[in-house]
């Protein structure tokens, strides 16, 4: 079980995932790492401070056939092109995927080790060889709240988010901060004068946004000084795609599809960088006391942290600069809400592009290759 094939290594997760691999140090537990390229055949891979082969064709059948694990940063349309012909070519190795391609299907699970160890164990017994991450608003929602999905009492969930620019994309993270110049360019000598007047500015500002030179080609929107209540495509019940995710990933990450747990709520993108944000309401099944709840969390796994429900300790602890670049999984804003005392407020911050994308598929890796 020791050729692991890497496709999409050298793009925005792919990239995250080498600098998690290279500081967990995974590559001491492969035989053989090799890595492929969809566009500098026979190149040079990537340093992992050992000797590694050429860049190998990653269109190539055959050479992916030689593999036990492949592992694909590589995109939706890679999967959609390569893997049928592979599997059909008879390939039995392990298969996994950042893409969402893949993600519902009856033979693939989708990865969360720290939420559902259980399911993809058994999956692993039952001869499940496609593994898929999940999408990054769910995985860090169920990081979060682990807890008390573990426990049984969460009767249905809302989700309100506030998206990263990064879950778009490398080129959306360039607009946002390309965006974020151009206005403050646009009123430079204005905010350079204090006595400049603030109506003033926020006029100019408007128009910068409005105008037609205002970056906007993979956004679509301004989303700088603003936000954009939309995320993926829509679909016929009004819900948009990354909103649908929401229940139907949740269940089936928990194994709980027969019977799902309704989460549902609206998908924002907002200016942030890199980390995701969710505001919370939770209906419980019961009446549950606050420091139940609070060490229910946080015994979940050892990633998430309370955040106790007071200003100072919000403010410093429960934003995405607080937690961008991190693995932890804060969360806070915890109390219980006038509607009653089953429903619970909570808010939860997380990395999109570590325990949101990468890092499930490095912890699936070891998982097989140990
Ligand atoms: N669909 C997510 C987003 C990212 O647009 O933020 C990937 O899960």
């Amino acid at each position: 079980m020791n050729r692991v094939g890497f496709v999409g290594w050298r793009g925005m997760v792919g990239s995250v995932l080498m600098e998690r691999m290279l500081a967990e140090g995974d590559f001491a537990h492969i035989n053989e790492p090799v890595f492929f390229t969809t566009s500098n055949v026979g190149g040079a891979g990537p340093d992992i401070g050992r000797d590694i082969a050429p860049l190998k064709d990653a269109n190539d059948i055959a050479e992916l056939q030689n593999m036990d694990v492949i592992i694909s940063c590589q995109g939706g349309d890679y999967t959609k092109a390569v893997f049928g012909p592979l599997r059909a070519a008879g390939w039995q190795g392990y298969w996994i995927d950042a893409a969402s391609s893949l993600r519902m299907a009856d033979d693939a699970l989708i990865i969360l080790d720290p939420v559902n160890m259980n399911v993809i164990k058994d999956g692993l017994a039952n001869g499940v060889k496609n593994f898929v991450g999940g999408n990054c608003t769910v995985s860090l929602m169920l990081m979060a709240m682990g807890g008390l999905f573990r426990e049984g009492l969460v009767q249905w969930t809302s989700a309100m988010t506030y998206q990263a620019a990064s879950g778009a994309g490398a080129q959306n993270m360039r607009e946002l901060i390309s965006q974020m110049g151009a206005i403050e360019s646009g009123v430079a000598a204005e905010l350079a004068n204090p006595a400049s007047a603030i109506l003033d500015i926020d006029r100019k500002v408007a128009a910068t946004m409005r105008s037609a030179d205002f970056p906007t080609a993979n956004f679509g929107e301004p989303l700088a000084g603003s936000l954009l209540p939309w995320i993926d495509t829509q679909l016929e019940n009004g819900q948009s795609r990354e909103e649908w995710k929401g229940q139907a990933e949740t269940n089936k990450i928990l194994g709980s599809s027969a019977q799902p747990i309704p989460v549902d709520g609206l998908c924002v993108r907002i200016g942030a960088m890199r980390c995701h944000s969710q505001a919370l309401t939770v209906k419980l099944t019961q009446n549950v006391p606050m420091d139940e709840i609070h060490s229910i969390l946080a015994s979940a796994n050892d990633w998430v942290k309370v955040v106790p429900n007071e200003r100072e300790a919000t403010l410093q602890q429960l934003t995405p600069t607080a937690v961008t670049g991190t693995l932890q999984v804060p969360i806070g804003r915890l109390r219980k809400m006038n509607m009653g005392p089953e429903y619970l407020s909570a808010f939860t911050v997380g990395d999109q592009l570590l325990w949101g994308a990468a890092e499930p598929l490095r912890r699936m890796l070891r998982i097989l290759i140990e």
